[in-house]
């Protein structure tokens, strides 16, 4: 029987992904990009993202040289907006550091801002061809299956096992059609609800599969009830534009625009006068958008509310009055979007 790298390789090359648009290529760059993007996030959902990032910033020098609102921009929408700052610190960094250029060592790839263990590998990997092992969520699935690895793979000791068994499986030679067919594997095949363990070239060998524990490995993880927070959305609206209010670059949403808040229960005309010396009618709320952070639950409930005068003061740095279609081009996050897009 080949090895399980073996046959992997051989069923990639077969049924595996060959045609997304980062594979077309070995630019360091642009593989970093991809595989940043494909954290937390599917491959259809990143496709038209990556390809826009790339075309406004072919490389490192200009996404260096971007203001970071400009980079928020192309992310709107995508989630985990550290990423996107990451992103762009880390191309700065490599400005200054590594001459432009991603450098091929991956300890130096690891030590730039938001790549982690298995990151720094994917993108080793796929740009130089260097031999390491990858461990992403989908990846710690098909080895606990595969080996029969009990435990939920968040636990140091469970993830530490899937890492020796990750490098100790490594082929020597086809290292970007294995990584790539785990990948496939993992999103396509083997996957956490119903895994379709007839079209897996490691089925027969397969642990979970052979005593029908597909359900139980990997373990979950412990039950958490996330909070669950509520919040008003401002929505300003005069002569046919909208008021939205730059967050601070530290915490949720950093650097994102949104329409300005208010705690539930607060007089919403009132803090419209307060703070942006404007006059409003009545407050309509608008339909309740719920939203998921890795930490809690937002409900947004937003609140109409038509301006007749502004005061000057809402035209101050980090406040801006935009056309709705101008709102939607800007950096705002998922929330924000379908909020004007139901005005
Ligand atoms: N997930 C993470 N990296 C990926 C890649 N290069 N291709 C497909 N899915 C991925």
């Amino acid at each position: 029987m080949p090895s399980f790298a073996k046959r992997l390789v051989t069923w990639q090359k077969r049924h595996g992904r060959h045609d997304l648009p980062w594979q077309r290529t070995h630019d360091p760059y642009a593989v970093w990009v991809s595989e940043i993007m494909l954290q937390q996030t599917q491959v259809a959902t990143v496709i038209p993202y990556y390809r826009r990032f790339l075309a406004r910033f072919p490389d490192i020098a200009s996404l260096a040289a971007a203001p970071v609102d400009e980079v928020l921009k192309l992310w709107s929408g995508l989630g985990y907006y550290s990423r996107a700052r990451n992103l762009h610190r880390a191309a700065q960094a490599i400005v200054r550091d590594h001459d432009g250029h991603v450098p091929d060592d991956i300890d130096a790839v690891r030590a730039l801002p938001g790549i982690g263990r298995s990151t720094a590998a994917a993108i080793c990997v796929f740009a130089f061809g260097a031999r390491y092992a990858i461990l992403d969520g989908n990846v710690k699935r098909v080895l606990a299956r595969s080996f029969g690895v009990r435990g939920y793979p968040g636990d140091k000791p469970v993830e530490d096992a899937l890492w020796r068994k990750a490098e100790s499986l490594l082929p020597k030679k086809d290292i970007a059609a294995y990584t790539q067919a785990l990948m496939d594997l993992g999103a396509g095949v083997c996957a956490r609800r119903q895994p379709r363990c007839a079209a897996c070239p490691v089925s027969s060998d397969c642990v979970a599969h052979r005593k029908r524990l597909t359900a139980r490995i990997p373990a979950p993880g412990p039950k958490k009830t996330l909070p669950r927070r509520r919040t008003l959305m401002l929505v300003l609206q005069h002569a046919g534009e909208v008021l939205l209010e730059k967050r601070p670059s530290a915490g949720v949403w950093g650097g994102l625009w949104c329409f300005p808040e208010a705690e539930p229960g607060q007089d919403v005309r009132e803090i419209c006068a307060r703070r942006f010396g404007a006059h409003a009618g009545a407050a309509r709320p608008l339909p309740v958008v719920e939203h998921g952070f890795t930490h809690f639950r937002l409900t947004i409930e937003p609140q109409r509310l038509s301006v007749a005068r502004v005061a000057p003061r809402a035209a101050e740095p980090g406040h801006i009055w935009l056309t709705v279609e101008e709102a939607q081009a800007a950096a705002v996050p998922a929330p924000v979007r379908r909020i004007l897009a139901s005005l």
